[in-house]
């Protein structure tokens, strides 16, 4: 009766199991993989709801692309950064998940491929499997900093890829893509009539990332590039449901992705306009959102530096930038038993590096947007438990 394509493994993990027991059992959680923002404490003032009552919402002015309005507010962050983009390169979406469905249905055919980085954001099986896509990884590499294994790539176009996906920053790596890896990377995709796609719903948050990291792929003009981003972690706004994708590149290739990306989004027209209406507003709202969310991250990123100083079996690597931070802990067992073993003995819950495809062992990842007191308690139990089982 069902497509094979949700013929899925349903059945709750070790870590999901464990949470439920303790939660069904009354007993606490130190959640150090929350990085929902309003429960972090970013939750917007009530005077933002304002911004939903604009009078000409009342009328419907469907555009496929999304309000102009709206899409000129997008413009104008762009512009911001010292990136010009203009209004008809922007559609407007719900998610960046339906932005990636939009550009999977324009770019491929069932059984195509898009080439992820490993390890990365967990949705990406299943927003290529949902769209009869299958994901071919390319590995990112860690010595000092984190880095895109371009030696791999040089051996050879994979057949039917149709695109190579860049997180920037990487979730959970932190890691920016650098302009010689962009460099590369364009060319490859060139050469082999690929796209590059470019999620940067993290590139506001810069914490350790050097000045070699590209600024935005939607300033990119000689490869057909689609750049993702939208208002849950611009302005950490996830239930405001805004997201947008932005089209660049080489003149006669952009118009026929404009062209018939206008038919995709005109058979949807999802975008309500209450939020289309709202997006400067919402937009705006990053400047008072993003200096708090920095300080969060700073913090709690010097606190991990202050207590892995004295645990020689713990090292963290390099955040770039964005909302996590990876530990490399003892491969004496495996990330998940790590983690069903925090959470069972010390009350912490963390992501083992599996949920993010990491190759091997030995990883863990830490929200950093997570309030500091609970932070701290956790990552102090995280480190004990650490320190006596080796
Ligand atoms: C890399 C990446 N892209 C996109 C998203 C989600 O964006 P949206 O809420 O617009 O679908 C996330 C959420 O954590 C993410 O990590």
């Amino acid at each position: 009766m069902f497509s094979s394509r949700t013929d899925w493994l349903l059945a709750p993990n070790r870590l999901t199991r464990q949470l439920e027991e303790r939660r069904r059992e009354g007993l606490p959680v130190l959640d150090l993989s929350e990085s929902n923002p309003t429960r972090c404490g970013f939750a917007a003032e009530p005077e933002i709801l304002k911004s939903l009552q604009d009078p000409r919402l009342l009328t419907y002015e469907p555009d496929p692309r999304g309000l102009l309005r709206a899409r000129q507010a997008v413009c104008d962050y762009y512009a911001a950064g010292g990136v010009s983009v203009r209004p008809e390169q922007v559609f407007l979406t719900t998610s960046t998940s339906e932005g990636y469905t939009y550009v999977f249905r324009l770019l491929a055919d069932p059984g195509d491929k898009v080439l992820i980085p490993q390890p990365s954001y967990p949705l990406f099986d299943f927003l290529a499997g949902i769209n009869d896509l299958e994901v071919v990884s390319y590995p990112l590499h860690y010595s000092e900093n984190w880095y895109i294994d371009l030696d791999e790539m040089r051996n050879g176009w994979v057949p039917r890829a149709k695109a190579v996906i860049v997180v920037h920053p990487n979730n959970p790596t932190g890691s920016f893509v650098k302009s010689g890896e962009f460099d590369f990377l364009a060319e490859y995709c060139r050469q082999n009539d690929g796209v590059l796609i470019a999620d940067e719903v993290f590139a506001d948050y810069v914490l350790e990332a050097g000045d070699d990291r590209v600024l935005s792929h939607a300033a990119t003009s000689d490869v057909l590039t689609f750049t993702l981003s939208g208002l849950s972690k611009i302005s950490a706004l996830p239930q405001m449901k805004l997201g947008w994708v932005v089209v660049s590149g080489p003149k006669g290739q952009l118009e026929t992705a404009l062209e018939r990306l206008e038919v995709i989004a005109d058979t949807y027209l999802s975008l309500s306009a209450p939020i289309a209406h709202a997006l400067p507003a919402l937009l705006e709202h990053r400047k008072k959102v993003q200096p708090r969310i920095m300080e969060r991250l700073n913090s709690n990123l010097k606190w991990l530096d202050r207590e892995t100083a004295s645990c020689q079996q713990v090292k963290r690597f390099k955040v770039g930038g964005g909302w996590y931070a990876v530990l490399k802990v003892p491969e004496t067992v495996s990330d998940e038993d790590w983690a069903v073993d925090l959470l069972a003995t010390d009350g912490v819950l963390v992501h083992p590096g599996h949920f993010y495809d990491f190759a091997d062992d030995g990883h863990l990842v830490l929200s950093l947007l997570t309030k500091e007191l609970t932070f701290q308690e956790a990552t102090g139990r995280i480190l004990a438990r650490i320190s006596k089982s080796s």
